[in-house]
């Protein structure tokens, strides 16, 4: 089966800096969803912009499905969702946003009108089609992102902190809209709860090179690992853990 993301040794660094991270091995499997977690600055954002075809590689091997990374050529079958939906919603009206890259491939219109219907639906905002982008709320606006990338129809979605300013409500609405799509996830978070709630595999990055890479509920769930990168277990985690002492204050 064809890996969705396949890298091997890379290096990933801005222009004229040291790399960011270094040494990088891992693969992602078609339909897998895996959260990227690590301190601010440890280079999630910037490997997103790697295996995106944005920030060239230093050094190593990027596939990405199938594929080998070009630089600066785009690949409709890798949706990166930026962190700051403001970089990426541009269009006067929602649903002209969400038809901007359908109908930059070349489709005929009948096929961007249903592309751009059929992924307004799945993110709930259907009703919201003729509102001014700058009108919505922050919820919407990080689903109206989603869909944008939806209807390019790409196989793999990188999620640069999906989750980030959203309210409880507008959180609980992206997690079941993520948790019932088919794509490959690739999610970079600081909401650990989001994690646990939606990947199977986390991969902890710091100080340049990749700590941990195994299921959710091993990595998120190791106190020490997780304090040692500056990361707290989420508490519904440590909850289900074993009382560390016998008869301590955590026993059921
Ligand atoms: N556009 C950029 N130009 C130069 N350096 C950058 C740029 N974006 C990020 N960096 C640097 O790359 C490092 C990793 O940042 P980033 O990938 O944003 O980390 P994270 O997403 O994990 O918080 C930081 O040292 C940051 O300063
Ligand atoms: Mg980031």
């Amino acid at each position: 089966m064809t890996a969705m993301v396949d890298v091997a040794g890379l290096s990933v660094a801005w222009p004229g800096r040291p790399p960011v991270l270094d040494g990088l091995d891992f693969t992602l499997a078609p339909g897998e969803r895996v959260g990227l977690i690590g301190p601010n600055g440890a280079g999630k954002s910037s490997l997103f912009l790697t295996l995106a075809g944005v920030l060239p590689a230093a050094a190593g091997a990027v596939r990405v499905v199938g594929e080998a990374v070009r630089p600066g050529m785009f690949n409709p079958a890798v949706g990166l969702v930026f962190q700051h939906a403001e970089d990426q919603l541009f269009c006067p009206t929602l649903a002209e946003d969400v038809a901007y890259g359908p109908r930059n491939l070349g489709l005929s219109e009948a096929e961007v009108e249903g592309r751009v219907a059929e992924a307004l639906a799945v993110c709930g905002l259907d009703a919201l089609a003729e509102r001014p982008v700058h009108r919505l709320s922050g919820g919407e606006k990080r689903r109206a992102c989603i869909a944008g990338v939806l209807a390019m129809r790409p196989r793999l979605m990188l999620l640069d902190e999906p989750s980030a300013a959203l309210d409880l409500r507008s959180r609980r609405a992206l997690i079941r809209l993520l948790a019932g799509m088919d794509q490959t996830l690739f999610v970079s978070s600081h909401d650990l709860d989001l994690v646990l709630d939606l990947c199977t595999r986390v991969i902890l990055v710091d100080a340049g090179r990749i700590r941990a890479d195994g299921p959710t509920g091993d990595v998120l769930g190791d106190a020490a690992l997780m304090a040692a990168h500056g990361q707290e277990t989420p508490a519904a985690l440590a909850r289900r853990s074993p009382p560390r002492r016998a008869g301590g204050a955590g026993a059921p």
